[in-house]
């Protein structure tokens, strides 16, 4: 069921079931975090490994002191700067939230999503939420209602409609080494954002394919069926590929004088939010267009055009 009232999601979580959320980012797919067998349904439905932890969806930063000790000052300004808002921290977790969150691990991962939907729910809650991203485990993740239930369909009993989700990327995740930050996942919030407010530049560990910290830097991820081709030089590359139905995913500039089955622009005026916006929407359009082979534009590697970069390398195939 799609629906935008509060008091029945908030109804479906206390009796134990899973809600599909709307955030500033992504759609999440939340349970209870104190219910083990809710939180085991977001894992089975999303096919998920339990060994990739889930974030913690709080209500405001006085909330922290519920699932985290010890936190950084560093935290604490980044918290303060950017909450509500699209930056996941990695915190040393309070014994009581339970293993299957974490898997594990001693760190916790949180964040107040800036949604006003949302932020209700969560005020109105009595336990924070754990909410992973509401795809299918290696799939594009959904930026509204619609696609989470063209996902799920009756598996979400309740998806909660809060429109499109503005940011349309996934949040920036900020752990601790020593006290030191490091960006674990590039999201929502250019690094440089978080490098001006801190003064100093902060180092990004998001390659460790092996043991990851956080899986949501596995090499393959947000992936079309379609195979995808990331590449600074698009029209050349359609034509070196040369398949009957290719599709071109581009940043400013429609293509002219190529044969092309389906092309999506992601920002005539070059603003890079309005891609971050539409880049999942415009790889699902591609993704169900019956193409061969989609063809990527690389963006200038700068801000929110680092983040998208990386997305699109992680849903790019070796080359057919
Ligand atoms: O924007 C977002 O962050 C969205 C919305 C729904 O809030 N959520 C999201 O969740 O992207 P998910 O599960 O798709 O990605 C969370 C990432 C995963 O890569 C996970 O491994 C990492 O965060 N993570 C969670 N807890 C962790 C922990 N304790 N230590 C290391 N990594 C952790
Ligand atoms: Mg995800």
């Amino acid at each position: 069921m799609i629906t935008s009232d509060i008091a029945t999601a908030a109804a479906a979580l206390r009796r134990g079931e899973v809600v599909a959320i709307p955030t500033e980012t992504v759609y999440g797919l939340a349970a209870n975090i104190g219910d083990e067998a809710a939180v085991r349904k977001v894992f089975t439905i999303k096919n998920r490994p339990l060994h990739n932890p889930l974030i913690v969806h709080i209500s405001g930063s006085e909330a922290l002191s519920d699932v985290t000790v010890n936190v950084p000052e560093t935290a604490k300004m980044l918290a303060q700067q950017f909450w509500p808002g699209p930056l996941t921290l990695l915190l040393q977790k309070r014994p009581d939230v339970p293993d299957i969150i974490t898997a594990g691990k001693p760190t916790v991962a949180v964040r107040v999503p800036d949604h006003p939907l949302t932020l209700q729910l969560l005020a109105a809650l009595e336990f924070p939420l754990a909410a992973p991203s509401a795809n299918p485990f290696g799939r594009i993740s959904p930026t509204d209602a619609d696609q989470v239930e063209q996902y799920f369909g009756d598996a979400v009993p309740v998806v909660l409609d809060g429109g499109r989700c503005t940011r349309g990327i996934e949040s920036t995740i900020v752990g601790f080494d020593s006290e030191k930050p490091v960006i674990y996942r590039l999201g929502s919030i250019p690094r440089e954002e978080i490098e001006a407010l801190l003064g100093h530049s902060v180092p990004v560990r998001n390659q460790a394919a092996a043991a990851p910290d956080a899986p949501g830097m596995l090499p393959k991820h947000y992936a079309p069926r379609t195979p995808l081709v990331l590449t600074d030089d698009v029209p050349t590359t359609i034509q070196r590929l040369g398949h009957k139905r290719m599709g071109a995913l581009l940043f400013r500039h429609p293509l002219t004088n190529v044969r092309i089955t389906h092309q999506v622009v992601l920002s005539a005026s070059g603003d890079l939010a309005e891609a971050a916006f539409r880049l999942y929407a415009a790889l699902h359009e591609l993704d169900n267009a019956g193409l061969d082979c989609i063809v990527a534009e690389r963006l200038p590697d700068v801000g929110l055009g680092q983040t998208i970069n990386d997305k699109l390398e992680r849903a790019s195939t070796q080359e057919p």
